[in-house]
């Protein structure tokens, strides 16, 4: 019983003491792309840090050369043109980038179901139905990885219900139930 609780604990708290910024998490892309960023870019960093930029084909060129040596950049013409026009089209002028200082706030009262329902239906419904959202599991971090997304896309949230929304999404729709 004791050893549960010291793992449960340990467990809870890097949660309660978040102060680190949230990060954005992306998805690899698939087949050829993913081979040029397998092979020239992944063994100094990894791909998230991609979408805290949104640009065009040019200045993704651009970004790419200030931010490195041009020989750990050299890439062979036609892989630079593939891993180009995946930039710009992934993370093109026309998405948002991922802000880069969202810091959770501590919150103190959590939601019930009809206030978590209420706040979804004010501020999610306008772009698409809750069942989009009723559809995911995720753990908390996971959750407010959408949640600030959403919310650079368009959503209405202020950073206290965003916190109780993540709170209650990982509570009711996180990763540890079968409903
Ligand atoms: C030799 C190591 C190395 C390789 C290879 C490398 N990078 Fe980087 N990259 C870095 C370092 C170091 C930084 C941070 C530079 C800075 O902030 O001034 C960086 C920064 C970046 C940034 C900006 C990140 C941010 O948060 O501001 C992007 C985007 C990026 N790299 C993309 C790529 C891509 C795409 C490739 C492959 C074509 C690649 N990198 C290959 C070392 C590397
Ligand atoms: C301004 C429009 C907009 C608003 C407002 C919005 N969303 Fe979204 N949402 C999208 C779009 C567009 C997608 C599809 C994005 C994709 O698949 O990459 C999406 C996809 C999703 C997904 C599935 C993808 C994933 O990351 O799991 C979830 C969950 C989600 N939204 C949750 C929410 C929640 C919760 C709210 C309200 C707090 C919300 N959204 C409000 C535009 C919006």
């Amino acid at each position: 019983m004791r050893t549960y609780f010291a793992v449960a604990l340990l467990m809870a708290l890097p949660l309660a003491g978040q102060s680190r910024a949230t990060r954005p998490k992306i998805e690899r892309p698939d087949g050829a792309v993913w081979n040029v960023i397998r092979t020239n870019c992944t063994h100094c960093h990894g791909i998230d840090d991609y979408a805290f930029f949104a640009l065009d084909k040019a200045a993704w060129a651009k970004l790419i050369t200030e931010k490195h040596k041009p020989a750990d950049t050299a890439l062979a013409e036609a892989d630079k043109t593939l891993l180009l026009d995946w930039l710009a089209s992934r993370f093109g002028p026309e998405t948002k980038p991922f802000p880069r200082t969202y810091i959770p706030p501590e919150i103190t009262t959590f939601f019930s179901d009809p206030e978590a329902f209420r706040l979804m239906n004010r501020s999610c419904t306008k772009c698409h139905g809750v069942d989009r959202v009723q559809g995911a599991r995720k753990a908390a971090d996971d959750w407010r990885v959408t949640l600030v997304d959403m919310r650079e896309r368009g959503a209405q949230l202020a950073d206290d219900e965003l916190e109780q929304l993540v709170e209650w999404l990982a509570r009711v729709w996180g990763t540890n139930q079968d409903k």
